[in-house]
């Protein structure tokens, strides 16, 4: 693999490699398409400076399908499909321009043509006595105009447009958005698959309404939310001010029209939507002749829309990233702590609007750099200033915030905000100020506390920590005396049919499932329904009587607790409320028997993907670090920020289960160890786990703790990053050995080498074998705590020097600073101090 010096202008590189999904089509026939002769399979037109090419084409050379569409002529990519419900079975297909503009796609199967796509819009007639023809043009647009319009002159009016019915890609000149006039709503939707250019499942728009916002959908909710326009982009997206040397982004909002577009100066830009739901802004650079992406959404979990509900503020350096706005408090503390946040925050005081204009009147914080809020139903200003747009918030009872930003390009704006204030993250780069209206009790205490600390300025990042102490208190006290609190039943979807639940008596109940219920979800617990063996026994694929899938795990009749330990061990494990945790929905205890039932993971194990030659391809490094991070914060989870603290003691690529999204559920925990208080060490004289993943102290001597999962996790990154089983070499730790030797040469990207069909970052990748050196570390005190490992991995912070990992023979104590000529090239992104092996 090819190492390339990092460019400083760019935050991350990313090589594409180019996926040929172009057949070499052989005749062309100029750039134009008139009715006296269609364009046949095999036939192209190029548009006048060769930028874009039209033609039938085949994303997957396996099948017979075939589409068409617009590609780049030499960057290969498709950017347009026309027919990508309805594809042409085989070459008998046609593109043809009929009389009276429409352009038509023909399947000629024995003498009869069968109309297989034909363009759709509002019908503009064409005036008689004109002959309609298309054109490819250089924008990449296929426009189809009168032939007395033949002059490429920008006034002509099209009788239909390509542009108007975008596929996955905007395209420079393109516009984003509504046609107002005609109702148009211009949106990109993400190919089904990478080969399926059928309509998948995201799609990336403009929403009108209130303050007209940059969203994308995953077809049934809000997925990601860009914000209103600020002046040179939308709130909440998170670009460096690098792209604005080539790119300039614009907003139009008038009557006839609300879009978004944008030019580039050089070269070719677009912006494209993935399956997996990503959109990223890529560029073509030459050199290096590739596909590179400057701009990418969603990047982290504070880009999902609301991850911390209303009045819920999130910040992605944080762990737990969610915290209250100033002002406000859990609206739920127990469940807030099990880090289930959908409620939200509430008012610490509510408002009083009758002081207005008096002194003991409602005032507004500042929250410095935030995506702005949710903007469905806010209102904007055009015009007005910070301080009129203060007045014009506090008049009115119902404002809850304000803000002044660039509504539109170049024209000032106020935006005011009624109601509850959804999905605010902090964008210390790129983010807008927000003004929140709090009761003066409690701006009076904000105020307080941060003119107490150094730097009063910084209000949003001293406040929170303060509010943060608040919180955990608050949280203790209430977990004791909320007894009777009657928990709604949301926080459980899922109840057992007869609706008994197994309750710890302070409001929270777990469903109880009969027997028959299971057995018949699971087909009489079948074969065909066997998934695998956990741990303790079978799990089982079920199917409930309502449709939904769940996951049966039978405990095997040898490893039987008594019915009370069972029930509190599930209780805790029942509470365990984490995205990257798999959720228990219940148990069944009857009969002897003992079972958990899960939500079912249709994507299975970890391990499944990373260790099958043709599922690996499947996970790009984009997934590979997303699923590295959410394990990581899962982890911490277990060890920090649940009620209690637990040892998961049995961390493997098999105990990882991934949901549709990919997002990772750390599974199983029948070896796991619950610990009350703080000291979470402990000594065993029997060794569960799995070879290869277990720490040399667990291993040696039994003694595990919170950093004994730290080491498996360090030896899972590894996995993860080379496709490679640690247990699969000879010797059981020997991945982790070779991993060394190759970090130790400086040819660490060796490891990655069964990434090659696959786009990565190398800074990524340097920074997770970094950290997974530091896991792996011999002693435990040498491992840094999960909470270290997330900064490490999603912060770009200069991290430590690994040593000579855990049962690599290595002479230790003799350590020399080196750099090998990759190493120069790499500069101070990887200062690699090498141990020297031990005589080998
Ligand atoms: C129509 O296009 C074909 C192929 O490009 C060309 O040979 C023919 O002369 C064109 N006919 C007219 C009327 O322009
Ligand atoms: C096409 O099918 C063959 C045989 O089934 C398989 O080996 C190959 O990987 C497939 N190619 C693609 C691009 O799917
Ligand atoms: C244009 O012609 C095609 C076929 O000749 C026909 O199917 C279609 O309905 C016509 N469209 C309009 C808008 O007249
Ligand atoms: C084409 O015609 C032949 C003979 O008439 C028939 O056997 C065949 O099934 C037809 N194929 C299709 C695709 O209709
Ligand atoms: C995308 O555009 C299509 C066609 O105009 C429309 O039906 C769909 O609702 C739009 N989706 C979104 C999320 O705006
Ligand atoms: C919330 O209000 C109560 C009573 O007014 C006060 O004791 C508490 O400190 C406030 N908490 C915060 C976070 O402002
Ligand atoms: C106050 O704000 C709400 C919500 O934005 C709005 O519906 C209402 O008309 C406003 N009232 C006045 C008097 O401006
Ligand atoms: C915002 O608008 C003002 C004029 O109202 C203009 O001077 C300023 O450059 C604009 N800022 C951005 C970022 O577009």
């Amino acid at each position: 693999m090819a190492m390339m010096p990092i460019r400083n202008y760019e935050l991350i590189i990313l090589f594409i490699l180019l996926s040929a999904t172009v057949s070499n089509a052989a005749a062309t026939s100029g750039d134009r398409l008139n009715i006296s002769r269609p364009l046949y399979d095999g036939e192209t037109l190029i548009s006048a400076g060769g930028a874009f090419e039209l033609g039938f084409f085949n994303p997957d050379s396996n099948s017979s399908k075939r589409y068409v569409g617009i590609w780049y002529h030499n960057a290969h990519e498709v950017v347009w499909v026309a027919n990508a419900r309805n594809p042409v079975a085989g070459f008998s297909g046609s593109l043809t321009l009929t009389p009276n503009g429409t352009l038509v796609i023909v399947d000629r199967k024995n003498s009869t043509d069968v109309i297989i796509w034909f363009s759709s819009g509002p019908s503009k007639s064409i005036a008689t006595a004109t002959t309609p023809i298309a054109q490819l043009l250089e924008t990449g647009n296929l426009v189809v105009k009168s032939d007395a319009d033949a002059a490429d002159d920008e006034t002509v009016v099209y009788i239909w447009q390509s542009f108007d019915y975008p596929s996955n890609t905007i395209l420079p000149g393109m516009h984003l958005g509504w046609d107002l006039r005609t109702g148009l709503n211009r949106n990109i939707t993400s190919w089904a698959t990478l080969t399926d250019p059928f309509p998948g499942i995201y799609t990336f728009a403009i929403k009108l309404g209130g303050v007209p916002q940059l969203i994308e959908t995953d077809g049934q909710s809000l997925y990601w939310r860009g914000g209103p326009w600020v002046g040179n982009g939308f709130a909440g997206t998170q670009q460096g001010s690098a792209y604005q040397a080539f790119i300039t982004t614009s907003l139009v909002m008038s009557k006839e029209e609300v879009a978004y577009f944008f030019e580039v100066n050089q070269g070719f830009a677009r912006i494209t939507i993935f399956p997996d739901g990503t959109t990223q802004r890529l560029r073509w650079q030459d050199p290096p002749g590739k596909w590179s992406f400057f701009w990418k959404t969603p990047t982290d979990q504070c880009d999902a829309f609301s991850p911390c509900g209303p009045f819920g503020i999130c910040n992605a350096d944080l762990t737990p990233f969610c915290s209250c706005l100033p002002g406000f408090r859990p609206k739920n503390p127990d469940r807030w702590a099990l880090t289930d946040v959908s409620d939200g925050c509430v008012r610490n005081t509510t408002l009083d609007c009758s002081r207005s204009g008096t002194k003991g009147a409602d005032g507004f914080v500042p929250m410095n750099g935030v995506k702005l809020p949710d903007t469905s139903a806010a209102v904007g200003d055009l015009g007005l200033g910070l301080d009129d747009c203060r007045v014009k918030c506090s008049m009115n009872c119902s404002c809850t915030a304000y803000s002044v930003t660039n509504i539109t390009d170049g024209g000032s704006g106020c935006i005011l905000w009624a109601g509850e204030l959804i999905d605010i993250r902090l964008l210390p780069q790129s983010g807008r100020d927000l003004y929140v209206r709090v009761a003066a009790a409690d701006l009076a205490k904000i105020i307080g506390s941060s003119q107490s600390d150094h730097k009063g300025k910084r209000g949003v990042a001293t406040v929170l920590p303060i509010l943060g102490s608040i919180l955990v208190g608050f949280i203790l006290i209430s977990g004791l005396i909320i007894c009777h609190y009657k928990r709604k039943k949301k926080i459980i979807t899922f109840h057992g049919e007869n609706g008994e639940v197994i309750s710890d008596g302070n409001g929270f109940d777990l469903p109880l499932f009969d027997f028959e219920t299971i057995a018949d979800a699971t087909n009489n617990f079948s074969v065909d329904n066997r998934l695998g063996e956990g741990g303790f026994g079978p799990v089982y694929k079920g199917r409930k009587k309502d449709g939904s899938e769940i996951a049966v795990k039978r405990l095997s009749k040898s490893s039987m607790q008594g019915i009370s330990e069972f029930k509190n061990e599930i209780m805790l494990i029942g509470k365990l409320q984490h995205r990257n945790l798999v959720r228990l929905l219940g148990c069944c205890i009857e009969r002897q028997e003992r079972m958990l039932i899960y939500e079912y993971m249709p994507n299975k194990s970890l391990d499944t993907f990373l260790f099958d030659k043709t599922k690996t391809k499947l996970l790009n490094w984009d997934m590979r670090y997303r699923i590295i991070v959410g394990i990581a914060r899962g982890l911490l989870y277990l060890h920090q920020d649940s009620v209690v603290r637990i040892i998961h003691r049995d961390l493997k690529a098999s105990n990882i289960l991934l949901d549709l999204e990919m997002v990772p559920k750390i599974s199983d925990f029948g070896l796991a160890r619950i610990f009350a208080g703080d000291e979470a060490k402990s000594k065993t004289k029997i060794i569960a786990g799995t070879y290869g993943y277990m720490s040399p102290e667990y291993l040696m001597d039994g003694f595990f703790s919170a950093k004994s999962d730290v080491y498996s996790f360090g030896v899972l990154v590894l996995e993860v990053l080379s496709n490679q089983r640690n247990s699969s070499w000879q010797s059981n730790n020997h991945l982790v050995e070779h991993a060394w030797r190759l970090w130790e040469e400086g040819r660490a990207l060796e490891l990655v080498d069964g990434l090659t069909s696959d786009s990565f970052s190398i800074i990524e990748v340097f920074r997770c074998i970094k950290v997974a050196f530091l896991c792996v570390q011999q002693f435990p005190d040498e491992r840094p705590f999960m909470s270290s490992v997330i900064l490490m991995l999603t912060s770009d912070k200069e991290l430590p020097e690994p040593k000579c990992p855990g049962f690599v023979p290595c002479r230790r104590h003799f350590e020399v600073q080196h750099s090998s000529s990759e190493n120069k090239e790499l500069g101070s992104l990887n200062k690699i101090t090498l141990t020297l092996p031990h005589g080998r």
